[in-house]
């Protein structure tokens, strides 16, 4: 895709909170979006934004961006958000892959969140899964030295799949215990956390570093 010359605006935000993008922009100037030089965690798959926004709470000095595509939890997510009135969270409602891999410059992400990615159990349905080879390279490349890449499932052969292809990466070091900003939130993170802690289902968890 050839870039434009001229440079053009970030992605426009819409109202204070939600933001959008489109196909022939520059990359994301994290300056314009939240108007500060703070770091910058994203969420993908916020779901209802549970663990987005009381950690956008108890970190006032980060800066949280929330993707979640589905349109349901996306406007439950961002009439808590607007709610709130939190300065340091932004919204967007669109594929994270296409996000991540079209829109966010190297090292620009001080850590990324994903909580119960979606399992895709049927063999079928399986190349959907967020965690293939080709976006943990988007996850290194974007993450900067000591950035962290925090995860949970209660699906143990979706666990395996990604500590396998975590395992195999030379620039991610898995961590012994998650982050302390992750660990301070409590024990039910997200509401899929809670409701599978509630049906009596283990939860894997898992956080790397990049080295
Ligand atoms: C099982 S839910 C978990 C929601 C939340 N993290 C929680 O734990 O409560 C997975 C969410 O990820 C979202 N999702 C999956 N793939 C996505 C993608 N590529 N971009 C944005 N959102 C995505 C889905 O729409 C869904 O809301």
């Amino acid at each position: 895709m050839t870039l434009p010359s001229e440079p053009r605006p970030a992605p426009a935000i819409a109202g204070d909170v939600e933001f959008r993008i489109r196909e022939n922009e520059e990359q994301a100037r994290w300056d314009r979006l939240f108007r500060n030089g703070k770091p910058v965690e994203i969420e993908i798959g916020c779901g209802k934004g549970r663990f987005l926004i009381n950690s956008a709470i108890v970190n006032p000095d980060i800066n949280y961006i929330g993707i979640e595509r589905a349109l349901r939890y996306f406007r439950m997510m961002k009439e808590r958000v607007v709610r709130r009135e939190l300065a340091n969270v932004r919204l967007l409602r669109d594929d994270a892959v296409y996000f991540v891999e079209r829109f966010i410059p190297d090292e620009a992400v001080s850590a990324y969140h994903v909580y119960f990615p979606d399992p895709w159990p049927k063999k079928r349905h399986r190349k959907r899964r967020l965690f293939n080879p080709g976006f943990l390279d988007e996850v290194v490349r974007t993450l900067p030295m000591g950035g962290t890449l925090d995860f949970a499932t209660d699906y143990v052969e979706y666990y395996e799949e990604i500590r396998v292809l975590l395992d195999m990466s030379d620039r991610l070091v898995r961590l012994a215990e998650i982050p302390e900003r992750v660990r301070e939130l409590g024990s039910d993170l997200t509401n899929f956390e809670t409701k599978y802690a509630a049906e009596g289902r283990a939860i894997h968890r898992g956080a790397y570093v990049k080295s």
